[in-house]
């Protein structure tokens, strides 16, 4: 029979896979009809008379099974072979084709070689002699289940046969998954070699460097400890040094203020002519020493006051005293010689500032000495100088601001002003007489009293310097 004369139906309600079984027959030169589902099947199969089924097992309504007993038992067709399309996924799916008389098993997905021989196969075979076909049936039971099987026994053969190459096809494509399986174990097990190989490098190295690491800790810890005990002497040779100049400084201060109190008395006795009468010229040179003794005298208690700030021996003496009248005084010790300048000293006190308060009195004065002779000092004739004095409520302090119209200070001049013997002027002129040591000395009375200092200045225009110190008010005048 020539190929196109053989026709083949297809019965598959997967309408893709319908089509992708029809192009692989109808490739192959098969002529090919197909249905959707069992019961068009049979009608097509009835009336079309194919030479061969070849139908899905699960669709809805009639299933392969169903299908392939119908055909079986209608006389005009029974002798058209069926093949079934199954998974296998069910082992009764076998019996189950057995008993509605199948002809053949393809387990899905097919390869599409092994279907057209399978096909070509069943249809040489398909003509069966009568005297080889059994009208007996035989019962047999799987799983629970009774099934009567009445296929030919050549039928059953082929059917069990087919079976068999699907399971042999089965264990091929697992053997050649099993040999894969054994090449891709070999892969790993070589790559964890490797890895193995490598890890170990990669521990030697870590366990290198981690004993790097201690033995620099450990000759870490042992500079660290060299250097401290390094620094601890030198701290204590700095310590006894700053001790030695503090009692070097103290004494010398001390032998040197005996003798100039002489030199100052001494003046004094001769300046009042209390031995006898002195001629203009004596007078003058009298006058020079007195004022030249009493300026060297300041300067030595300077001195003395910083180092014993310095040394941690200063003590204040705490006293109460009217904070007005302190004030008021230290603007008087300036206005004589604000006056003889054309200066105009003017002060502003607040009310509530009219208090009495604990502090050193004889450090405050200081203070305000310093404060208050460096704007006179340092303003030109004719400018003004101006104090104010106010509560800080919020901070608990009395803040002391000392304003001029001065010669200002130059911003980059502002961090080294409270040093000790800094003059910012001393590099151009000796225009200004001091030492330097004013402010440096005012800032440490002022943090002694748990305060603080700062200024605010122009270059040209002027300067305000003020404190702020936390104040204890005599607790009989509190006012609001
Ligand atoms: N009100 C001011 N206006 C401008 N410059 C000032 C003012 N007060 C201080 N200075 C600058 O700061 C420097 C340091 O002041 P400080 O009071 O410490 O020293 P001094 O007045 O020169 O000397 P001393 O106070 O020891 O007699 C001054 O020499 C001056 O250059
Ligand atoms: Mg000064």
């Amino acid at each position: 029979m020539n190929k196109a004369e053989i026709r083949i139906l297809i019965t598959e309600d997967s309408a893709i896979q319908a089509e992708k079984l029809r192009r692989v027959l109808a490739f192959a030169g098969y002529s090919v009809v197909v249905a959707k589902n069992g019961v068009e099947g049979l009608l097509k199969a009835r009336e079309l008379k194919p030479q061969l089924v070849v139908s899905d097992i699960n669709m809805p309504g009639m299933n392969g099974f169903e299908l392939c007993r119908h055909i079986k038992s209608d006389t005009n067709i029974s002798a058209t072979p069926v093949i079934l399309l199954t998974s296998l996924s069910d082992p009764t799916d076998v019996i189950s084709g057995l008993e509605c008389g199948a002809d053949n098993f393809i387990v899905k997905p097919y390869d599409e070689g092994h279907l057209l021989a399978r096909i070509k196969h069943i249809l040489l075979n398909r003509e069966l002699p009568e005297n080889l076909q059994t009208q007996l049936g035989v019962e047999i039971h799987f799983a629970g289940q009774r099934y009567f099987i009445t296929a030919e026994k050549k039928q059953i053969l082929d059917f069990l046969i087919s079976t068999y190459e699907n399971a042999v096809q089965k264990n091929t494509e697992l053997v050649k998954v099993q040999e894969k399986l054994e090449l891709l174990n070999e892969e790993l097990e070589q790559k964890v070699e490797r890895r193995t190989v490598d890890l170990t490098k990669e521990i030697g190295v870590r366990k290198q460097l981690e004993e790097k690491l201690r033995e620099y800790a450990l000759t870490l810890e042992e500079k660290v400890r060299d250097r401290t005990k390094e620094l601890e002497d030198a701290k204590n040779l700095a310590d006894a040094a700053t001790q030695a100049k503090s009692d070097f400084l103290a004494n010398m201060s001390h032998e040197l203020r005996t003798p100039l109190n002489s030199i100052i008395g001494f003046s004094e006795v001769l300046q009042d002519e209390m031995i006898g009468p002195l001629n203009p010229s004596q007078l003058e040179d009298v006058q020079y020493i007195l004022t030249a003794g009493r300026h060297l005298l300041s300067l030595i208690n300077d001195i003395l006051d910083l180092s014993k700030v310095e040394s941690g021996k200063m003590e204040l003496e705490l006293g109460w005293f009217s904070l007005q009248e302190l004030i008021e005084a230290s603007v008087v010790m300036q206005r004589e010689k604000a006056m003889k300048h054309g200066i105009v000293l003017s002060l502003a006190i607040q009310p509530e500032v009219d208090i009495e308060m604990e502090a050193d009195v004889r450090k405050l004065k200081q203070i305000m000495f310093n404060l208050l002779s460096n704007a006179v000092k340092f303003t030109p004739d004719g400018g003004a100088v101006s104090l104010v004095v106010r509560k800080l409520i919020e901070t608990g302090e009395i803040e002391i601001s000392v304003s001029d119209t001065g010669i200002g200070i130059k911003n980059e001049d502002l961090p080294r002003l409270f040093s000790a013997f800094t003059q910012l002027q001393m590099a151009y002129t000796k225009e200004y007489e001091g030492t330097g040591l004013g402010l440096a000395l005012t800032k440490r009375l002022v943090e002694l009293h748990g305060g603080r200092i700062w200024v605010e200045s122009e270059f040209g225009k002027g300067s305000k310097f003020a404190f702020a110190i936390p104040f204890r008010q005599w607790p009989s005048d509190e006012r609001s």
